[in-house]
């Protein structure tokens, strides 16, 4: 359906095709990273700032996600970062399994077919339930690795937004489960290419980079 990936995007930009795509928005945001990479990152949908950035996981989930990679050694610009959902829902509610279905069997799809990264992470419920299937609970199903249709192998962790919202104790344990999770995938990765490295430095800095979207979008 599509030679590359520059083609993808280009249609994926201007999509009007599901009812989401008509809640008012900046339209529909793409992907952020390197479409080679060997790890996909897979996101549930766009909140405000990824909306006016039109890219996924640069607003306050984004700058989280940075942190817990770079835990273990990983820069956002060396991976692979996407969505279930390219469209903000209106009033920032979670898309439904519906609304994920249709537009990652849209677009999703295509992506990680062209990509073939060797291992995705899924971050949060809407991600699992899309990549797994739709019975998969974050909470029991977090951690472990399961099989996706495309043949790629992949891990669920807690979703940074859900992280926001906690406090104390509880974010302590799920922090460190967090840790445990992307260390799982590092080590896994390092397996499956001994010698990747996945970390620039200095790190980039995701909002300098697409500013000019940005500017685009607002202004448009
Ligand atoms: N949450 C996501 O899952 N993706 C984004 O792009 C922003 C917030």
């Amino acid at each position: 359906m599509f030679n590359n990936h520059s083609e993808l995007e280009a249609a994926l930009l201007n999509c009007k095709q599901c009812a989401l795509a008509h809640d008012p928005h900046n339209g529909p945001t793409s992907y952020n990273g390197t479409p080679e990479s060997m790890l996909a990152v897979v996101g549930e949908g766009p909140g405000r700032v990824e909306d006016e950035y039109g890219v996924p996981l640069v607003g306050p989930s984004g700058q989280l996600l940075d942190k817990a990679l770079a835990s273990v050694g990983i820069t956002r610009d060396l991976i692979y970062t996407t969505n279930i959902v390219k469209c903000r829902p209106k009033g920032n509610r979670t898309p439904t399994i519906e609304e994920g279905q249709i537009c990652a069997n849209r677009w999703l799809d295509h992506e990680l077919t062209l990509v073939r990264p060797k291992l995705i992470i899924a971050l949060g419920s809407v991600a699992l339930k899309y990549l797994d299937h739709a019975n998969a609970r974050i909470t029991k199903d977090r951690g472990k690795w399961f099989a996706t249709k495309y043949g790629i192998p992949a891990l669920a962790t807690y979703h940074p937004a859900y992280l926001l919202r906690l406090t104390g104790k509880e974010l302590v344990k799920a922090k460190w489960e967090v840790f445990y999770d992307l260390k799982a995938v590092v080590d896994k990765l390092a397996e499956l290419a001994p010698g990747l490295c996945l970390k620039s430095d200095p790190p980039p800095n995701l909002l300098e980079l697409y500013e000019a979207r940005r500017q685009k979008r607002m202004n448009a």
